[in-house]
């Protein structure tokens, strides 16, 4: 029987169909994480870098900072088949016994990010090939095709022997497959994807004529007439057609996730301990990660501080926020983040004291019930010689080692806030689709950046005290009292009619400009700019002005339709990058382009429709001036901002018995906050007011209100 090349070697996970089903099934290994009675603490632990002798002082070294999980194996494929089908298990036996002789429980991964120098010399074709036509060479890491049929059997072979081996020992708690998928490289363009890819398309399409018409190829003449014509969209003479290229990222996320269901199923066949892979939320654009989390027993979060950006805590806030909405508001790992700095960004600044301690409980605060680190000890040899460890090259005299020991023993306080959860009346429409859609290249302005648009939205609403949840523009909606969709560029007519559902049912909705675009192939909307949020918003985009290089536009506010935000400072707003030549229908003039390309046309509107009101602003505001445009969009929603200190963030999880305040001070002066409660981490009952010094956390028990 010859094999049907359509069909994927590891079945049909590759279908594109969208799903609105949450992720984390709540079965009894999804309940691990809780069960387990106490915040896991640890990190990535790599002591086959090291003598063993060395690991008897790392389980008492462990074992004084209250380390009680480690992540072992990530990159040991090379140690554990030094040749093909040949295994050493010597050293990881060891080394898991130990580690349950001490109590230290095991996150074991397949070591399938990395594959060992004898693979690629047998099998050199699975190289990955940038879109230039370069071919990745070994010495790194990360660099197979995801498509390579060698690949997926070896990747399965390894994860299956370590399965059958270890699959239940008491000490296991945890299966961590591979590393980061879609990190460093994503996208593949050998011929071994290319065929891959028409395998998948056939399977999307069905016939050349319903793939024709999705890509429009009756534009510069590209019409396929045979399935073997069609190609990877390498580097051309000018632009690859979009609808392809938008294809080509969903081929590649659905290839990386059947990379991953392949080692899940083969480990699940010998063990029942709970599944995770490390996702990059906010930080990996490549993998569409609402897809990815139906498939993990918990989902799980790696996160770095961008060392340039001064107000870090902010984008992790908005990164846990967005793991935590992904794992379906479950409690979520934090598998790893930094004691201090990182050694790959231009410059790599150093925690301030205070600072890892405050980075693990803003995690925490956002639903995460485990902390871990890379790594917990520094490495002396390789590329990340230079990168924080928990025990540091400096050792245990260091400041790093004395917070790590405090910090074990402050989460040692925290075990009722286990299982938790966290609850938002805010969400931030998020779209993987949109984001790689918007990404390509002849966009009507490049200055459109569908992730600043975001985490300004996103600061904004941190800056007034909002706890955010991040939602698919399909999602059940109706929870929330506003919804924010600061980048929807793709948006299907389905999601269209689900924003227009959720704004007549009573809901708040606000757009921000170059909404609502095209479709799922990247072709414009039928009746123009915007027309799936026609019916919500009563305003449709005629044509686009955007601004040049550094021009700004005036936006006035109108007294009467912006309401009490008339007494607001800003009343005229200053925008930049964009406007639209909207045309009104139903909606109501809130802001007028004062000058510039739109002048005396609208810029902000606001439309009843149903019970609810949906807003459209056309310009870029920056955060203070967002300030004024939300101000009447609370309203209509029902919110207000919290008032806290600048650079204060309180966030709230609620338990079975108890809620939980966490609260962080960012800034440098002492705040006192309206609570009453005891906080778990120093003992202390409050009555009325909580002291928080400068750069500390509490972690207030409070009563129910
Ligand atoms: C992560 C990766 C780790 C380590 C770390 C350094 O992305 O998973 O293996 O390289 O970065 O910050």
């Amino acid at each position: 029987m010859t094999a049907d090349p359509r069909r994927s070697p590891l079945g049909p996970v590759g279908a594109a169909e969208p799903s609105t089903a949450q992720p984390g099934v709540d079965s009894p290994r999804a309940q691990w994480l809780t069960g387990v009675g106490h915040v896991s603490y640890g990190g990535d632990y790599n002591p086959e870098q090291w003598p063993e002798e060395v690991w008897a002082q790392d389980m008492a070294l462990m074992r004084e900072a209250g380390v009680n999980l480690v992540s072992i194996g990530i990159f040991s494929w090379g140690l554990l088949e030094p040749s093909e089908g040949v295994y050493d298990f010597g050293w990881l036996d060891r080394l898991i016994d130990l580690l349950h002789a001490h109590g230290i429980r095991v996150d074991l991964a397949t070591p399938t990010a990395s594959p060992p120098a004898w693979f690629f010399h047998t099998y050199p074709h699975t190289r990955v090939v940038s879109r230039d036509g370069t071919v990745l060479g070994f010495g790194s890491r990360g660099m197979v095709n995801p498509s390579s049929p060698e690949y997926r059997r070896a990747s399965v072979a390894i994860a299956r022997e370590l399965a059958r081996r270890y699959g239940r020992h008491p000490a296991l708690a945890l299966w961590h497959v591979h590393n980061e998928y879609g990190a460093p490289v994503s996208e593949d363009y050998s011929a071994v994807s290319a065929a891959a890819f028409r395998a998948w398309l056939e399977r999307r399409y069905g016939t050349l004529d319903a793939l024709n018409a999705a890509w429009g190829t009756a534009f510069w003449g590209q019409r396929y007439g045979a399935w073997e014509h069609i190609d990877v969209p390498a580097l051309a003479p000018s632009i690859v057609n979009p609808s392809q290229r938008l294809d080509f990222a969903r081929f590649t996320n659905d290839a990386l996730l059947e990379c991953f269901v392949g080692e899940r199923d083969a480990i699940r066949a010998e063990s029942d301990v709970p599944i995770t892979t490390n996702f990059m939320a906010g930080a990996c654009p490549s993998v569409d990660l609402w897809r990815w989390a139906r498939e993990v027993d918990i989902v799980s979060n790696d996160h770095y501080l961008t060392a340039a950006d001064e107000r870090g805590h902010v984008g992790l806030a908005l990164a846990a926020d967005l793991t935590r909405s992904v794992a379906g508001g479950r409690p979520w790992i934090l598998m790893e983040h930094s004691t201090s700095a990182v050694n790959w960004q231009p410059r790599n600044v150093a925690k301030r004291p205070g600072e890892m301690a405050r980075n693990s409980l803003a995690h925490l605060a956002r639903g995460a019930d485990a902390i871990l680190f890379f790594q917990w000890r520094a490495s002396r040899s390789g590329a990340e010689k230079f990168h924080s460890a928990m025990l540091p090259h400096a050792g245990t005299g260091s400041r790093t080692w004395r917070e790590v020991c405090a910090l074990g023993a402050e989460l040692g306080r925290l075990d009722e806030v286990l299982g938790s959860r966290v609850r938002a009346d805010v969400a931030i429409l998020w779209d993987w689709e949109s984001f790689w859609a918007q990404d390509l290249e002849w966009r009507p302005s490049e200055d459109l950046d569908h992730r600043e648009r975001i985490d300004a939205f996103y600061d904004r609403l941190w800056r007034d005290g909002h706890t955010v949840d991040f939602a698919r523009p399909d999602a059940d909606l109706s929870r929330y009292r506003l919804v924010v969709a600061p980048a929807s560029y793709l948006l299907t007519a389905a999601s269209g009619a689900n924003l227009a559902r959720y704004v007549a049912d009573g809901g708040t909705l606000l757009v921000s400009y170059f909404a609502g675009i095209v479709d799922e192939n990247d072709a414009v909307h039928p009746g123009g700019f915007g027309a799936p949020l026609r019916e919500a918003l009563g305003v449709s985009v005629e044509e686009f002005l955007p601004l040049r290089a550094g021009e700004r536009v005036h936006v006035a506010l109108d007294r009467a339709a912006a309401g009490p935000a008339a007494d607001h400072a800003g009343l005229e707003l200053v925008g930049d990058v964009w406007a639209d030549d909207l045309v009104l229908d139903s909606a109501a003039v809130v802001g007028t382009f004062v000058d510039g390309p739109a002048a005396g046309r609208p810029a902000v509107t606001r439309n009843t429709h149903g019970a609810g009101t949906g807003w459209y602003v056309s310009t870029r505001l920056d955060v203070d001036a967002l300030a004024g445009l939300l101000e009447p969009v609370y309203r209509d929603a029902g919110i207000a901002p919290s008032g806290l200190p600048a650079d204060v963030e309180l966030v709230r999880r609620h338990g079975a018995d108890a809620d939980f305040a966490v609260v962080l001070n960012h800034g440098d002066q002492a705040v006192d906050l309206p609570l009453t409660g005891v906080d778990l981490l120093s003992g202390e009952s409050a009555e009325g007011s909580v002291k928080v010094a400068a750069g500390a956390v509490r972690v207030v028990r409070t009563a129910r209100p």
